[in-house]
């Protein structure tokens, strides 16, 4: 696995740079294996970015192609305002030519979470053809407690071995959720993290400070064979982190 950390001025420069990067992404995937599986994270964060693959980027990207899934869901119905469900699909899906049956959303009708996320491990493992499926891009966000989809610090999630997808209880609204497994996140080919704002300052220095295998949620997220990358803006990087448009990695800024 390698990494890369790339800090931005501010959050729409992070969104931008990400969209052009998960558009060339896509477009690679389809161009190499005829389809692209996306997963997308929830919260607030991506919203200018699938704001843009909705507009800027969208005659660029070859939706026919695209399969899109979810890191993480709340438990909650697909139009409650806390869905992330309904947050994809009301910024990016209902903009773009994407089919409708290439579209995963976790299931949250289930009186049981766990059998909804059997149900959503049987989609993932029917679109992988019986075995883990391979994730072309996923991507994630940072809580400020340090979680990533909704693996929280301290959660038996974190320790998961051979489920795909398990349901969780949060400490924070909606309690009960969804979530992809570390081990069906190692299966992806690139990973990318998005993180802006102040707030999360000491969440990303803790995720990027966290070495590998460590309980942090962040150092859980290791795909066997493929790139992490993190897009980050200045308000949440710190110091030691350089701005600059392009690649970037943790070094001192230059005197
Ligand atoms: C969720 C998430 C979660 C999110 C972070 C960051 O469903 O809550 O997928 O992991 O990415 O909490 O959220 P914000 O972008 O809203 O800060």
């Amino acid at each position: 696995m390698t990494r890369d950390v790339r800090v931005f001025g501010d959050a729409g420069e992070v969104s931008r740079q990400a969209a052009r990067a998960v558009a060339d992404t896509i477009d690679d995937a389809v161009q190499h294996r005829s389809r692209c599986a996306l997963v997308l994270s929830g919260g607030s964060t991506p919203r200018m970015l699938y704001t843009l693959l909705a507009s800027q980027f969208r005659d660029r990207i070859p939706w026919p192609q695209v399969h899109v899934f979810w890191g993480d869901e709340r438990y909650v119905p697909p139009d409650d305002p806390r869905s992330n469900y309904r947050m994809a699909k009301e910024a990016l899906l209902d903009h773009v030519p994407c089919p409708a049956a290439n579209i995963h959303p976790m299931p949250t009708g289930f009186s049981s979470a766990d059998d909804a996320a059997r149900e959503y491990e049987r989609t993932l493992f029917h679109h992988g053809s019986g075995d883990w499926p391979r994730f072309d891009l996923v991507l994630l966000g940072l809580g400020e407690d340090g979680h990533t989809a909704s693996l929280f610090p301290g959660s038996p999630a974190l320790d998961e071995r051979t489920r795909a997808v398990v349901a969780v209880e949060a400490a924070v609204d909606p309690a009960a959720r969804l979530t992809l497994t570390p081990p069906a996140f190692a299966r992806a080919g690139i990973v990318y993290f998005l993180v802006t704002g102040p707030s999360k300052r000491q969440a990303l220095r803790d995720a990027l400070a966290a070495t590998p295998g460590a309980a942090h949620p962040a150092a859980r997220i290791r795909p066997e064979d493929g790139e992490v990358i993190w897009w980050v803006d200045r308000d949440a990087a710190d110091g030691r982190m350089r701005v600059t448009g392009s690649r970037n990695a943790l070094e001192e800024p230059r005197a």
